[in-house]
Formats: structure tokens, C-alpha cells, sequence
């Protein structure tokens, strides 16, 4: 392409991309553009490819820690500043209430000072999953820069956006170039389905999504797959279907038959490709149920809670009083729109609390004690038994409202 300057065997760059890779335009940009030519030239990835939007992982301080903060420092401190709408994924504590619900105060400084360190490179903070909920909201076809894996999958799958599962690192890089290496599912052969899975299990609680997409995301692993025989979903199935599969496996990218835009479009269908068939979900029930009946904790919003989710758990618990906490996680934004609407008051006033920015994953739950926590996210058991030490219990909406008011898990 006329002017455009190899630096890898595949890896073109346009005359000014390669003066901001020999530093010409600061050492913050250079830094940046090492990290996606790094990459592209990993994947074999031929140039690099503007992007809509970032969604930016790796906040909570369990997670990065002091070798954390002294990373963002070093861009802050040298004037990073993004080029590309940016928004950040939930951090470890809930920024307005964390002394209330008991986080220590070490912990709390540590995180705020990281949302601070981020806001300052101009990302907006967010601090939730669900970008596409709060304004984030690529259309059919854009390319995006997105890290969080349940976020990816929406976006990819329910969406048609196209992004990679980018780490922390290289999705900063792409929020200050405002580009990212053209390889993987930003490519239309890539997006092909690796695998068919034929469901004839009966789909009739909300849970059974979360639940199929361990299945998948087991057999699956980093493919794609594409399901027959799903009933027509809502929103919130998708979220849970795509974060399970993320979770159990590493799929960033699934199809629907007849559902989501992709499959709607054209064949979606790889040539060669596994086919499984799903005739009930017991294994995955079995393996999501390690807790015992009696429930400590009942954790739900994880992807974060829409609002659709959030008023149907408020029409569940109007006039009720739970026995144990329940923690409805989302962001502050829908949490401030659930207020005016009056979901906040209903849910506040059974005793369960809406809980904004953070979620029981990247929270520092292990430090409360808890032995048995219900929720209705596959992903949030996967990482809540092995990052956080606590037992599960998973089932739909309606059974993890029932678990807290009764402090009992029942099927
Ligand atoms: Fe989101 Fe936390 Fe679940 S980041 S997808 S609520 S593990």
C-alpha cells in the first residue's frame, strides 16, 4: 500500500503510525504502539484498523495490586491521554458505600486512587461490564477494543461489533492510538462457527442459559459455537449464556440460530466443524452446586443488572424482607436511573442492597467469611469458588430472590 512501511514480515504501517513507533510523536505514544505492533505481529495481523470504542479491564485492586498502580502511574506521570471513547470495567469496591458494607479502608484508598489514575487518562469511569448499557454501544459491524470477557462476547455475538479479547495492557494502547492490530474476529473468516451444538434440553428458567454455556464453553474451549434449538431469548440469556462460555471456556464469540445478526444474515457455519448434541443440563447444575442449603450470601448482577433485571428482582421482592444480604451489582449510572424509578426504595427497603462499580468477583469477598453464596451467574461460580474460596449455589432470579428470603437454597 503507497505509503505505508513494513517493520515485521506481514505488519504494514501508514507514514504516520511509524512515526509515532519511532517515537517522533512522545514517548507515551510510541510506548502504545510498540504494544499493538507487538501484537499484530504475533497474530500476523497486516495493519492496524481504527476502532469505535475501548472498554478497559484490570481495575480492581485485588487484581493489580502496588506492581498495578505503578503501572498506570508511568503513562499518567508521562500525559497518556486516550484517543479513543473509553470505558472501565467494574473495581473491588463500591466507590460511595464501601465503608458501609465493610470494606477496609486500605483497600478502598488503593482502588478510588487507580479510578482516579485512569480518569485522568481521560476513561470515562464507568466501573461496570456492561458498557453497552451506559452509552458504549458499538453498532453492527464496528470495530472495538473491549477486554472484559463477558462484554466481548456480548458485543461480538448479540451485537455483531467486532474486538478481540484484549487484555489490560493492549486495550489501553488502543484506547490512546485509537487502533487496534486487524486480526482474529475483526476478520469475516474468523467469525465462523467452529462447532454446532444441537439443544434439546428444555430451556425454561433464566439459570439455563448460564448453565448451557458451561456445557458449550467446556466442549468448545476457544471456539465458536453456534446453537440450534434455543427459544426465542431475552437480552439478559444472552449475557448469561456469552459470560458462562467465557468463563467455562475462553469463547469471545457464539452464534444463534435465527437470533443473533450474524446468523441472521448469512451462513455462519465453518465447513469443518464438531457437533454436539445437549440433551439436559444436569452435569452442569451438578458441577455449579457445591454449596450447602444453607446460604450465607446471595449475589446477583453478574454481568452487571440491567434495568430490566433490576425492576423484575424489585417486583419480586416489593413488601418482602430478606434474611440474608442480597447484593444486586450494576453501575452507578442504572443504579441512579433505578432510583428515580423507585426499584432502588423497593429492593433497599426488603434489605438487599444495590451495590454500584464492583461485583463479589473482583471484590475482596474471601476477606467476609462467607461459606455458601447463591447466584444466578454460571461465570460469577466459576470465579467465586476459585479466586474467592466460597462454595456455590446457582439457579435462576426467582430462586436466588427465594434463597434470600429464606436463607435456605431449595430447588
Ligand atoms: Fe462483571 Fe464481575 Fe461478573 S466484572 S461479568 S460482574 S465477574
Amino acid at each position: 500500500m503507497e505509503g505505508n512501511i513494513a517493520v515485521g514480515v506481514n505488519m504494514q504501517l501508514t507514514k504516520e503510525e511509524q512515526s509515532i513507533y519511532d517515537g517522533e510523536q512522545g514517548e507515551v505514544l510510541q510506548k502504545a504502539m510498540e504494544i499493538l505492533v507487538a501484537l499484530g505481529q504475533i497474530y500476523d495481523a497486516e495493519k492496524l484498523i481504527p476502532i469505535k470504542s475501548v472498554q478497559v479491564a484490570g481495575v480492581s485492586y485485588k487484581n493489580l495490586g502496588r506492581p498495578g498502580i505503578e503501572f498506570l502511574e508511568w503513562w499518567v506521570e508521562h500525559g497518556a491521554d486516550v484517543k479513543a471513547f473509553s470505558t472501565l470495567n467494574p473495581a473491588g469496591i463500591d466507590l460511595k458505600r464501601w465503608k458501609e458494607l465493610g470494606f477496609s479502608e486500605d483497600f478502598s484508598v488503593n482502588q478510588q486512587y487507580i479510578v482516579d489514575l485512569y480518569q485522568k487518562m481521560g476513561i470515562v469511569p464507568t466501573c461496570t461490564c456492561t458498557p453497552y448499557e451506559l452509552g458504549n454501544l458499538p453498532k453492527f459491524g464496528d470495530h472495538i477494543g473491549w477486554s472484559e470477557s463477558s462484554a466481548v462476547s456480548f458485543a461480538n455475538s448479540y451485537i455483531g461489533a467486532r474486538t478481540n479479547r484484549e487484555g489490560g495492557p493492549s486495550a489501553l494502547a488502543a484506547a490512546l492510538i485509537g487502533k487496534t492490530p486487524c486480526y482474529g474476529y475483526h476478520l469475516d473468516e474468523e467469525r465462523m462457527a467452529s462447532s454446532v451444538f444441537i439443544v434439546d434440553a428444555k430451556m425454561t428458567r433464566d439459570s439455563d442459559f448460564g448453565a448451557l454455556g458451561v456445557l458449550a464453553g467446556k466442549e468448545t474451549k476457544k471456539g465458536i459455537p453456534y446453537f440450534r434449538g434455543l427459544p426465542d431469548m431475552m437480552s439478559y440469556n444472552f449475557k448469561q449464556l456469552g459470560a458462562s462460555m467465557a468463563a467455562s471456556g475462553s469463547v469471545a464469540l457464539y452464534h444463534v440460530d435465527g437470533q443473533t445478526p450474524e446468523a441472521r444474515t448469512r451462513n455462519m457455519i465453518a465447513e469443518a466443524n464438531e457437533v454436539y448434541a445437549i440433551e439436559d443440563l444436569k452435569d452442569a447444575y451438578a458441577y455449579l452446586n457445591t454449596g450447602s442449603e444453607k446460604i450465607d450470601l446471595v449475589s446477583m448482577g453478574c454481568p452487571h443488572a440491567s434495568m430490566e433485571e433490576i425492576m423484575i428482582i424489585s417486583q419480586m421482592l416489593k413488601g418482602k424482607s430478606v434474611k440474608v444480604p442480597l447484593w444486586i451489582t450494576t453501575s452507578q449510572a442504572t443504579a441512579c436511573q433505578a432510583s428515580s424509578y423507585g426499584y432502588k426504595d423497593v429492593i433497599e427497603g426488603s434489605g438487599a442492597k444495590l451495590i454500584t462499580d464492583t461485583c463479589m468477583v473482583v471484590s475482596p469477598i474471601e476477606e467476609f467469611g462467607y461459606d455458601t453464596v447463591a447466584t444466578n451467574s454460571a461465570k460469577g461460580c466459576y470465579y467465586m469458588q476459585s479466586w474467592c474460596k466460597v462454595r456455590t449455589r446457582y439457579g435462576g432470579m426467582r430462586q436466588c430472590v427465594d434463597a434470600a428470603l429464606t436463607g435456605r437454597w431449595s430447588e
